[in-house]
């Protein structure tokens, strides 16, 4: 964690570059620092790691007081924070790979572990194709990059960049912010990024703290963490959840029903099997009859046969009813006759 307490920083020349400056900065969180040319966001980052001591209050990381440290403990606490300088600061004649592999050296590193964590750091930056190149060699976005895993190469709990995106494009400054909070997650380093870019804040919302002259003008979380969001979410699904088994409908006692003696004989009488319908083909010949066998439920005789006539008793019946149609007509006209 990160403490300023009542912090002042008055140079030699007179100015007061900080003046009771108050914040605290939990691990894990990703904080802009803006504020105009001269407010003093610099001195803020020089308290930090050391280069400056502060002339009231105290500077806290990780409980060590920054501002009391000996010249001579300086360089030890510097190896848990990693600063990323505007002008990169690289090494000219020296390769990405070797850039790199340098910050790891001067920690007595044994050399595979500094190889496969500088071909990791390198990855996580994606600059692994540029192992070789010269800084010269490489624009000047790559080259920011270069110090950016330099600087995070070392594991820092603590990554300050002061204006990473200064010399980028709008597109690339989309990138660097998507690497640091990359590196903000997979890392799980503590950012201070000091930028002058409103639009890279609007973007990529998060804590930001503003300073004008020396103070602290506003603090503000322009959006929740991850964590944060993650744990409301959580909390918001459990309260769903209790709302709806508060919500679901309990089985109501039904009220005893009153029956009457009918509804209660009903009940006794045994549901009838249905049987089925049974339709015999009617076989055309002199004797045909269709049989149909029905269901015993229907109180009736289980078969009854209806006789088909056959072809010669069809045309008898055709003519005896043609006969009939005739007479009644016979009958008709001499009736009009009469
Ligand atoms: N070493 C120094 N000696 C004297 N005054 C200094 C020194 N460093 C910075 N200052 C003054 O302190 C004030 C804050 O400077 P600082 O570098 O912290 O500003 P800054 O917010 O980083 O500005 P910029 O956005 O231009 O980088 C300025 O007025 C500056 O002139
Ligand atoms: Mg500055």
């Amino acid at each position: 964690m990160i403490e300023f307490k009542n912090v002042s920083k008055k140079y030699k020349n007179g100015t007061h570059a900080l003046e009771n400056v108050s914040l605290k900065v939990e691990d894990g969180e990703f904080v802009y620092i803006m504020g105009p040319t001269g407010s003093g966001k610099s001195t803020l980052i020089k308290l930090l790691d050391g280069e400056e001591v502060p002339t009231g209050g105290s500077v806290i990381v990780n409980n060590v007081n920054v501002g009391r440290l000996r010249k001579s403990k300086v360089y030890l606490y510097r190896r848990k924070i990693g600063v990323v300088f505007q002008d990169y600061r690289l090494l000219p004649e020296k390769t990405v790979f070797e850039n790199v592999a340098y910050a790891l050296e001067v920690l007595d590193m044994p050399n595979d572990k500094i190889k496969k964590r500088v071909r990791d750091v390198l990855k996580l930056v994606d600059l692994a194709d540029k192992s070789n190149a010269k800084p010269r060699e490489l624009s000047g976005g790559q080259q920011q990059r270069v110090a950016i895993a330099r600087a995070i190469a070392k594991r820092p709990a603590i990554l300050i960049a002061d204006e990473p995106t200064g010399n980028l494009d709008p597109s690339m400054t989309d990138e660097m912010i998507k690497l640091l909070e990359k590196i903000n997650i997979e890392e799980k380093t503590t950012l201070l990024v000091v930028t002058h870019n409103d639009v890279m804040v609007e973007y990529h919302p998060k804590r930001t703290i503003r300073i004008e002259s020396g103070h602290i003008v506003t603090d503000e979380r322009g959006f929740k963490s991850f964590y944060e969001m993650r744990n409301e979410k959580k909390e918001e699904v459990k309260e769903e959840i209790k709302e709806e088994v508060k919500a679901e409908p309990k089985e109501e006692a039904k009220p005893e029903e009153v029956k009457t003696e009918e509804v209660k004989a009903e009940e006794t009488v045994k549901p009838v099997e249905k049987e089925p319908l049974i339709y015999t083909e009617p076989i055309l010949d002199d004797t045909s009859t269709i049989q149909i066998k029905l269901p015993s439920y229907m109180n009736t005789a289980p078969v009854f046969e209806e006789k088909i006539p056959t072809e010669s008793e069809a045309q008898d019946m055709a003519i005896d009813e043609i006969t009939q149609q005739l007479d009644a007509i016979k009958e008709l006209r001499e009736g009009d006759r009469e």
